[in-house]
């Protein structure tokens, strides 16, 4: 393959990839990467009110999280008490209940004296459980079942105040077809637009499938945690990426290019069943050629005109051996290729909590209350996905 920088046009939704051995080009910009009575008093605030609506109903120890709502105002009039509604204020929605430890008591279950500690992380702005409305920017054909959707929130203000970290996720929708999640895989930096990579897996994806730009969808997000890239400043960070794992690998790795200085060696190891099944392959090319990155591609057999590595990821990987000092492993994709990756990393020395990986737990609420998505003690929305290997040992079993 060839390995000279080239430019050109991302597809758009209206046209497939065409199949190719190697990465070519490089893509398209997209659009820049009731008031009270006269003389009635207030009885109490609105925000504190509304905060102990809902409060009886969810597990101790949830978190609150602060929101513009129309929180009711309650004050005296005579002998009656009067509930009035219709008075922005700001109000407290719960978010993030603890989820019961696995093999806790029943009491400990229902929560009952349990509080923990959830780290800091961009959240939603409002009401977590609406969806900010968004016009899809472009649709870009990444492979035969992968396509990148970039949307931009229709309120500018919510565009402008728009925070993620690296590894959150969101809800996207499609009106009348539900809502799924996705990585954020655009790197913080880009201010322009939020970027989805969506494999086609069932009713939800295909309806994203068939968006156009132009067309609205719902956004919920930032959800869940991100990659403690904080902690990795000075070490090495070798990056595994299989398929539609690229995604997360994608935002953090951008993410970490963009303040290099902070960081060693930055090593990816990329790999896809064929050339064809290779995400982002407008900016291989680009990748290959970085002196600030150490690029391995890698398909599962051979494949005419393919120039790269040829194997399985785990194996790839063993053949190049990594140097675990003072090194954190990355990885993401599909579980059997999580698991022997994880062999893998463990022949080569690398300690369990220097292996960080994220989970495809399903998903409703994706902010800790409806219980969908624990395994254990743990929930996949607040705790995760990110999480290291030394904690997922401590989870029942998942992959
Ligand atoms: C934290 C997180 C991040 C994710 N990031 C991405 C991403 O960046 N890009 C991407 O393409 N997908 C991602 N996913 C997976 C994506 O959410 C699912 O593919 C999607 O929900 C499927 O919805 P659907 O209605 O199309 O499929 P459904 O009709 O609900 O299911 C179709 C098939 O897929 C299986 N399935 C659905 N969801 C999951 C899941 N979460 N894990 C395993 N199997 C599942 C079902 O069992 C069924 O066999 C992520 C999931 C999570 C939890
Ligand atoms: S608790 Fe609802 S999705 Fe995690």
């Amino acid at each position: 393959m060839a390995t000279k920088k080239t430019s050109g046009k991302a597809k758009t939704a209206t046209k497939a990839a065409a199949p190719k051995a190697a990465p070519k080009t490089a893509p398209k910009k997209a659009p820049r990467e009731a008031a009270p009575k006269k003389d009635a008093k207030p009885k109490a605030a609105a925000a504190p009110a509304a905060a102990q609506a809902v409060s009886p109903a969810v597990r101790p120890g949830a978190e609150l999280v602060k929101h513009e709502e129309h929180a009711p105002v309650i004050r005296e009039e005579g002998e009656l008490t009067v509930r009035e509604s219709a008075v922005p204020a700001t109000v407290e929605t719960i978010v993030a209940a603890p989820a019961p430890k696995a093999g806790a008591s029943k009491s400990a279950a229902r929560g009952e004296g349990m509080l923990r500690e959830i780290s800091p992380r961009p959240k939603p702005q409002g009401n977590p459980y609406k969806p900010m409305p968004a016009t899809v920017a472009e649709v870009i054909q990444e492979t035969g079942n992968i396509k990148t959707l970039r949307v931009i929130l229709d309120n500018p203000e919510d565009m402008k105040s728009f925070t993620h970290e690296p590894g959150q996720v969101g809800q996207l929708s499609v009106f009348g077809a539900g809502e799924a999640t996705f990585v954020i895989n655009s790197p913080p930096s880009m201010k322009d637009y939020l970027q989805f990579s969506v494999m086609q897996a069932g009713e939800v994806t295909a309806a994203i499938h068939r968006v156009s730009p132009g067309d609205k969808v719902g956004v919920r997000a930032p959800l869940g945690n991100f990659f403690p890239y904080n902690d990795w400043k000075g070490k090495n960070i070798f990056f595994v990426g299989g398929g539609i794992g690229m995604a997360p690998i994608r935002t953090i790795m951008l993410h970490l290019l963009e303040h290099k200085a902070d960081y060693g060696k930055i090593s990816l190891l990329y790999g896809a069943r064929t050339p064809r099944d290779m995400a982002y392959s407008y900016e291989l090319e680009d990748w290959l050629r970085r002196p600030d990155l150490d690029c391995t591609l890698c398909i599962d057999a051979p494949f005419e005109g393919w120039e790269h590595k040829v194997g399985l990821i785990p194996n790839v990987l063993l053949e190049l051996n990594p140097d675990p000092t003072n090194c954190v492993a990355v990885l993401c994709g599909p579980p059997i290729m999580i698991k022997f990756t994880v062999q893998a990393l463990q022949k080569l020395n690398f300690a369990p909590e220097n292996i960080v990986t994220t989970l495809e737990k399903r998903m409703k609420c994706g902010i800790g209350i409806c219980g969908r998505c624990n395994i254990g003690g743990r929930y996949v929305c607040v705790d995760g996905p990110v999480f290291t290997w030394k904690e997922l040992q401590e989870l029942p079993p998942e992959l």
